[in-house]
């Protein structure tokens, strides 16, 4: 029996591969290369000494799901991380969101409607919640119109599945909602790869810490929080990776009395963009450039998460403070540069 692990190659993606081969899960990753590379898969060996199968596969390709649904009989679970993540890049690019993140959704589940019981964790976000009015967010926060095309196809994804849920039993969902993933594995084999110049606060921090970029803007200054910088929070990429096992054990055990659940992923403290910055300063040892710029369109002002449900319904809880996940970034960082200046 195997876990098919979509996006396999990704940040959250292979970090999840890694606690899942460490649980004792046979894992086939599915990708389709098209923002992560197949060298990821060296960093995982490195990390656990066995290589997950692999296969590339657009899952746009909807004859191609079928082939692959047609040829893996034995598939115990899917672990559904392949979409486009780019909050800017959706708004400029809405059709390609709405077909990559939502097409592929529907083609997965159809095929896993023929299986005899299907178990599936869908990787959703905290952006379906778009600026909640109260904090900490719980799960029941109502969900607001999305804020871009990316936010609105984890609203929709999420429908999706509670409608197939409620009219197929033998379907049984978990939706994680992540709130601001950040950090790499603490040996460093992997970590987060942006392509370009990155849109996430922590990449860009610690690219401009080893020097790749000048220095780092603070989109916003005066917003109505501690210090008037955003506030999010920010969870270690492994205690993420961790949560799908659970929720993944959670359904192959039939813990769950409802086929579909919904979890929030935080460490339920919000950090503002100043104290990431000075996390970074404390954990590195050297100051951060950085200027104070206008505020980015699309940001919400505070986001953080309640993490009683998952804490006490799921069994779950993040381990490591914004300290331990920036120094694993920083890690991450300076390894992947020494290794490109060697490679020149
Ligand atoms: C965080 C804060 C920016 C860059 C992310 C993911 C999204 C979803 C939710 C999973 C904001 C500020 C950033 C920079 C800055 N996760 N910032 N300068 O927008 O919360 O969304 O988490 O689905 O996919 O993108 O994260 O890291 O872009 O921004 O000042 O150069 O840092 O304004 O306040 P965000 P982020």
């Amino acid at each position: 029996m195997k876990i098919v692990v979509t996006g396999g190659l990704g940040f959250i993606g292979s970090h999840t591969v890694v606690e899942l081969q460490q649980e004792g899960f046979e894992v086939l990753i599915v990708d389709n290369l098209s923002n992560a590379s197949e060298e990821v898969l060296n960093g995982i060996v490195a990390i656990t000494g066995k290589r997950p199968s692999f296969e590339k596969l657009d899952l746009r390709d909807k004859t191609g799901v079928s082939a692959f649904f047609e040829k893996h009989t034995d598939i115990q679970g899917v672990i559904h991380f392949a979409a486009f993540k780019a909050v800017g890049e959706s708004v400029a690019k809405p059709l390609d969101y709405y077909e990559n993140n939502l097409n592929t959704l529907v083609y997965l589940l159809q095929e896993l409607r023929q299986l005899p019981t299907a178990h599936l964790i869908f990787s959703s976000s905290c952006t379906v919640y778009g600026q909640a009015d109260e904090m900490p967010i719980t799960e029941s926060a109502p969900v607001k119109p999305a804020e871009s095309p990316y936010g609105n196809t984890k609203q929709i994804g999420e429908e999706i599945i509670g409608d197939t849920c409620k009219i197929d039993p033998k379907l049984q969902a978990i939706a994680l909602r992540y709130f601001n993933p950040m950090g790499a594995h603490p040996t460093a084999h992997i970590g987060e790869l942006p392509i370009g110049v990155p849109q996430n606060l922590v990449p860009f921090i610690t690219q401009t810490g080893a020097g790749l970029r000048k220095e780092l803007s603070v989109f916003g200054s005066d917003y109505p929080t501690v210090d008037g910088t955003c506030v999010r929070d920010y969870i270690h990429v492994v205690d993420v990776a961790k949560a799908h096992v659970v929720a993944l054990k959670r359904l192959l055990q039939k813990k769950n009395p409802d086929n579909f659940e919904v979890y929030n992923l935080g460490t339920g403290t919000g950090s503002s963009v100043l104290e990431v910055i000075h996390s970074f300063e404390r954990v590195s040892g050297q100051d951060l450039n950085y200027k104070m710029v206008d505020k980015r369109p699309g940001d919400v002002i505070t986001a953080y998460a309640d993490t009683t449900k998952a804490n006490e319904v799921l069994g779950w809880r993040a381990q490591s403070t914004l300290d331990e996940a920036m120094r694993s970034a920083w890690a991450w960082e300076q390894k992947i540069r020494k290794k490109q200046m060697v490679v020149g």
